[in-house]
């Protein structure tokens, strides 16, 4: 994409920002390793909330050590540095707040977007987006720097899919307008991680529960490979834990190296 398409992306998508979103310093470029890497590099320097788009990585990343793959435009990529003046122990919900908030933007599209604990995207079952979230702390300031990445499929070629390697989901038939949708992104994650730093995940868990489309359907838990519980998935509580009822007790999942799979609908009969 030539420099001039990505300043004009650039003023469309600030003459459409509003409240604290306008505040957000923003740089797009056409091609990177990791817009995360990136700005964690760069959290020193910073001096208020900072996004950092792109329209390829090449050294993409995903939770657990995954890569995140992408081509030229195959999705929308980007980072905000975003700094919390909470102790970090107040953000371990954090990954599942914003989950809600870019579902719903993304239902606002008119998709019918889903959650998939802890913060996978779903649409029609298949992977639409996902999330990926660092912090960094000195023991010299009271701010928690955050850098929230986030990455949606917008238009996945065969072969790319192929090297994704899982079921996936686009929003190519939809015509996206990328500054638009990114604008309704910055907006409401400007005024909802504000809520957050207030309320905490709390604030986030009815949201987030209406929005589950595992909630009260048989699930395993999944660590390297293996299954480590399975039972009926009950939604998360304002930790963000995913309750299971195993049928002997609901246990608490926390997320970490675990990932949730839908039963299929025979499995144990
Ligand atoms: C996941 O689903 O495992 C999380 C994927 C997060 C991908 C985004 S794309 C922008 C940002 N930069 C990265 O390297 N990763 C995140």
């Amino acid at each position: 994409m030539a420099d001039m398409s990505i300043e004009q992306n650039l003023v469309q998508l600030r003459a459409r920002l509003s409240g604290q979103a306008t505040a957000i310093a923003l740089e797009w470029v056409e091609q990177t390793g990791s817009t995360n890497s990136d700005l964690m590099e760069r959290l020193a320097t910073l001096d208020g909330p900072y996004v950092r788009i792109a329209d390829h990585q090449t050294a993409g990343r995903g939770r657990a050590g995954r890569v995140w793959w992408s081509e030229p435009e195959s999705a929308l990529m980007f980072s905000l540095a975003w700094p919390f003046q909470v102790p970090a122990h107040r953000l371990t919900g954090l990954p599942l707040a914003v989950g809600a908030i870019v579902c719903e933007v993304l239902r606002g599209q008119g998709l019918d977007a889903r959650l998939k604990w802890p913060n996978d995207i779903l649409l029609d079952h298949s992977k639409l987006a996902g999330i990926l979230i660092e912090s960094s702390t000195t023991s010299d300031s009271p701010i928690v720097w955050t850098v929230i990445g986030i990455g949606i499929n917008l238009s996945l070629r065969p072969s790319l899919i192929e090297r994704i390697g899982q079921p996936v989901a686009s929003m190519a038939a939809l015509g996206i307008d990328r500054a638009i949708l990114l604008a309704d992104l910055f907006n409401a994650l400007a005024l909802q991680l504000q809520e957050f730093a207030r309320f905490g995940l709390a604030r986030f868990t009815a949201s987030w529960n209406a929005l589950d489309l595992y909630r009260g359907r048989a699930v395993m838990i999944v660590e390297h490979g293996r299954t480590v519980l399975d039972g009926v998935a009950l939604g998360i509580d304002d930790e963000g834990r995913l309750k299971v009822d195993t049928g002997a007790g609901i246990v608490p999942v926390l997320a970490g190296d675990v990932s949730l799979r839908p039963l299929p609908p025979d499995a144990g009969k």
